[in-house]
């Protein structure tokens, strides 16, 4: 009987015990991922680092984070492009990578300015792969002492910039004079457009459920961002890139194992895959309003230029407290795609010769968390 009940007792308490710690992890969030965030203010006895810790919070496609930073004396620095972190399914020409890397020079070069440093970007110094990249460097930077240089007043949205991945308020429309502000985020290379009319935007709402579902329906598109898929806190804190699922769900999911998770993503007629559609639907069903930046070419200059509006494009909405958010499937030049490219290119009224860089929805949304970011550290090259 004693032993019956201590075993009783024995069951109860490990079953409590489980109970705890599944708790615990269910509602874990990741802790290491978010700190670049955090950080981004510390100024740093070298501005150059200074300027990083701000640049390395840039978008970027599937946030795959692909710069390497390598110092040069005391006032220069060179960007590269980690190779293995591009996405070759969907940005066969490395053209969104190269967004992403216009994104993260801007951002540096408006954090300089809050020390009184103007930065002389020298794109491409070695010439560039016009089909795809190669090991030669994006960029160099040279910090310059500039007495007297206005702080960028952009500056200090850096660290509230999201990509607002979320359904946007239908009863606020966009206010004309906002999106007149954003008319100053286009440059010689790059042309700022927009949309809030009703038959346009009901078109590229289409358009982008469609596009969505084309990516996720081809095997090897689909396949690209399962692979980068981080489910739970563990492994968005062990590997702070990729497509981070994080909350209760995915913390259960993640007690069953995340390659279980990933394998069963794989699937193009999955249920999963066809929730994520859905989802999708709803959320492109919710934009007032779209805008977009066509390059007057697709150079490689074009299209650093298109990141360097984009970021400034980001941040402005975000001063103005309005959520953006790209959405790039219709824009990306794989031939299950090409249909629905050329249709994107009609809708925006893209000319011969021009090139669609960046789509993205514009409206007013709840507040958005930060995606993950590894430290500054991991991206510094040291040689
Ligand atoms: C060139 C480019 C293309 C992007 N395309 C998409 C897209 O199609 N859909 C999407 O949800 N986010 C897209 N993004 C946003 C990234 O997913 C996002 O920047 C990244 O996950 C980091 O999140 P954050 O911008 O909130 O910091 C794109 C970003 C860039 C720079």
């Amino acid at each position: 009987m004693t032993n019956r009940r201590n075993l009783i007792l024995g069951i109860g308490g490990t079953l409590a015990l489980v109970g705890a710690g599944a708790a615990w992890r269910v509602t874990r969030l990741p802790q290491a991922a978010d700190k670049p965030w955090a950080q981004a203010g510390n100024p740093e006895l070298d501005p150059r680092l200074d300027a990083f810790r701000h640049a390395i919070l840039a978008p970027n496609p599937h946030n795959m984070q692909p710069w390497l930073i390598r110092l040069i004396g005391s006032d220069q620095a060179e960007i590269s492009c980690d190779l293995a972190r591009r996405l070759p399914k969907t940005d066969p020409f490395d053209r969104q990578i190269v967004i992403g890397f216009g994104c993260f020079i801007e951002l540096a070069r408006i954090a300089a300015t809050r020390r009184g440093l103007r930065v002389e970007v020298e794109a491409f110094p070695e010439g560039a792969g016009e089909e795809r990249l190669d090991a030669r460097p994006i960029a160099r930077l040279r910090f310059v002492a500039a007495p007297g240089l206005a702080v960028d007043p952009l500056a200090a949205a850096i660290r509230d910039r999201r990509s607002a991945k979320v359904p946007f308020d239908l009863s606020r429309p966009v206010p004309a004079e906002h999106l007149a502000m954003f008319a100053t985020s286009g440059s010689e290379l790059v042309r700022f457009d927009n949309t809030r009319a009703p038959g346009e935007v009901d078109a590229l709402r289409t358009l982008c459920s469609s596009a969505f579902e084309r990516e996720l329906r081809t095997p090897h598109t689909l396949r690209e961002s399962i692979d980068v898929l981080r489910v739970g806190a563990g492994e968005i804190d062990a590997n702070p890139d990729g497509i981070a699922l994080k909350g209760p769900l995915f913390e259960v999911l993640s007690l069953l194992g995340a390659d279980k998770v990933r394998a069963s993503g794989r699937d193009p007629q999955s249920d999963t895959t066809n929730q994520q559609i859905e989802r999708y639907r709803q959320i492109f069903a919710q934009t007032p309003g779209f805008v977009w930046l066509t390059g007057l070419g697709n150079s490689r200059a074009h299209q650093l230029a298109a990141g360097q509006s984009y970021i400034r494009l980001n941040l402005l909405a975000t001063q103005l407290g309005l959520g953006l958010h790209p959405v790039s499937q219709a824009l990306q030049e794989y031939p299950e795609m090409a249909p629905l490219f050329g249709e994107a290119r009609r809708i925006c009224r893209v000319a011969p010769g021009e090139t669609l860089q960046m789509l993205a929805r514009l409206g007013y949304a709840k507040p958005v968390a930060p995606t993950p970011r590894w430290p500054l550290e991991a991206k510094l090259v040291r040689t």
